[in-house]
């Protein structure tokens, strides 16, 4: 938690701004210091050419350590899915463009978007250490991390994640697979089932009471006392950021291969759920960097815990929390109950966002059940985030506004909108039946008055 009191916070956010963020309900801000042509930052850019290389060395490793993967060319790739029937669903005119779901929500092994940025980081590691150890060349085989005698010297090591959940599975299921320790810290109000799976694959996980950044900074203290373990940080990492940053070079190809193009005429909207900020932030940096001004990025967050909308809106760059403002970051959509938002992502965010929305976990509710009656979607409340989106750019004042500045009113027909699911494949059965009924009973239509 960042160390202002209530009342300088209230300096730093708008009035009225800080008013709408109190009361709670769903509302739309844009960025004012977005920039068309953003500069780059000379350390993501090498970071991610290195990530985008590594990516493409591990498909081998990652088909010989999960047989499930054996037959896919790209291990960790996911569908772009037209959807048709969705938008009639949420009231969305054809006049607004057409809509794709990034099914990220499917990725294989982790189940969420989180594979793409902790396998990344892990992999790293593992690659790291095996070089220095004399057990693979530099630049070699990756499919070596699998011998014996890599296997042998991982397993000296551990690997430290705090999560809230998602991230934990990913790094507990690539950290256990290539026979690292893997040492998981969750606040005690993640999800069972989440904490449950990770121990059914050997993790071992360490509850804590209080939030995830609490977690966050008791892994991060153990990992420190520990010369063998590494620790994955959810708030700082570039090799998470990077891992996830490598997903837009994936839409890149999809929408060519569908004959999508994106350019002045034809705009692209992409809507990502945010917690911490690091996977919607690595997709927006790189999606930045291949679209520019023909991209528009949103994040969405639960009401409870703005913490990247919070950051960026407030005056200078000192932390700022949700519960800075008096929020409780208390959310059911467990992967962005986040209070304090990174302070690596933030940064590069502030040029590049095109802004972010908030939705109550209500809207959340009904969203995933109305993406499951009409595209079949199997997916958590966090993934639900990002379809709400198209609707609070058409609905809110700030939303039109933001058309018209940016002189997108004539172009919108050919508006491509890309809602990012980021979570959903582990859900157990009975978890994902009551999601769905929870979902049904939600009578009002999300409004962004
Ligand atoms: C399902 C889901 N969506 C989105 C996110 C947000 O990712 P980040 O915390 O990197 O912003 C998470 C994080 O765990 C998640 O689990």
């Amino acid at each position: 938690m960042s160390v202002q009191g209530i009342d300088e916070t209230q300096d730093r956010i708008d009035p009225p701004l800080l008013l709408r963020l109190r009361q709670q309900g769903p509302l739309l801000w844009t960025n004012p210091d977005l920039e068309a042509e953003p500069h780059p930052s000379a350390l993501v850019e090498r970071e991610l050419a290195a990530a985008v290389d590594r990516l493409e060395r591990a498909r081998p490793l990652l088909r010989q350590l999960f047989p499930q993967l054996a037959s896919r060319a790209e291990p960790i790739r996911s569908d772009l899915l037209p959807a048709a029937a969705l938008p009639v669903a949420l009231g969305l005119p054809r006049e607004w463009g057409s809509l794709l779901v990034k099914c990220d929500h499917r990725l294989p092994i982790a189940g969420s978007i989180k594979a793409r940025g902790g396998f990344h980081e892990v992999m790293a590691f593992a690659e790291r250490v095996a070089v220095k150890g004399g057990v693979l060349p530099a630049g070699g085989d990756l499919t070596r991390l699998a011998s014996p005698d890599a296997r042998a010297l991982l397993s000296t090591y551990s690997i430290v994640v705090g999560s809230t959940g998602n991230l934990g599975l990913s790094i507990g299921m690539i950290s256990s697979a290539l026979g690292f320790n893997a040492i998981v810290h969750m606040s005690s109000d993640a999800k069972q089932w989440k904490k449950q799976l990770l121990r059914d694959n050997g993790v071992r996980v360490v509850e804590h009471s209080g939030d995830y950044a609490n977690a966050v900074a008791l892994g991060r203290a153990e990992a420190l006392a520990d010369p063998l373990a590494h620790f994955v940080d959810d708030e700082h990492s570039i090799e998470l950021f990077v891992g996830y940053a490598a997903a837009s070079y994936e839409l890149d190809s999809q929408l060519r291969d569908l004959g999508i193009r994106v350019d002045r005429d034809h705009p692209l909207f992409v809507y990502l759920p945010c917690g911490v900020g690091g996977a919607p932030g690595g997709i927006t940096y790189g999606l930045k960097k291949l679209f520019g001004p023909d991209v528009h990025c949103f994040f969405v967050e639960p009401t409870a815990s703005p913490c990247m909308l919070v950051q960026l809106a407030a005056k200078g760059d000192a932390p700022i929390s949700v519960y800075d403002i008096g929020l409780t970051n208390r959310t059911e959509a467990d992967g962005l109950a986040v209070g304090q938002a990174s302070m690596l992502v933030a940064p590069l965010m502030r040029s590049r966002l095109s802004g972010a929305l908030t939705v109550t976990d209500e809207a959340l509710f009904g969203l995933l059940a109305k993406a499951n009656e009409t595209e079949g979607l199997e997916i958590e409340p966090s993934a639900a985030a990002g379809f709400a989106g198209p609707l609070a750019l058409l609905q809110s004042p700030k939303g039109q506004d933001y058309i018209r500045t940016h002189d997108l009113a004539g172009c919108m027909r050919a508006a491509t909108h890309v809602a990012w699911t980021t979570g959903g494949l582990l859900v157990p059965g009975p978890e994902q039946r009551a999601f769905l009924e929870r979902g049904r009973a939600v009578e009002s239509d999300l409004c962004f008055g």
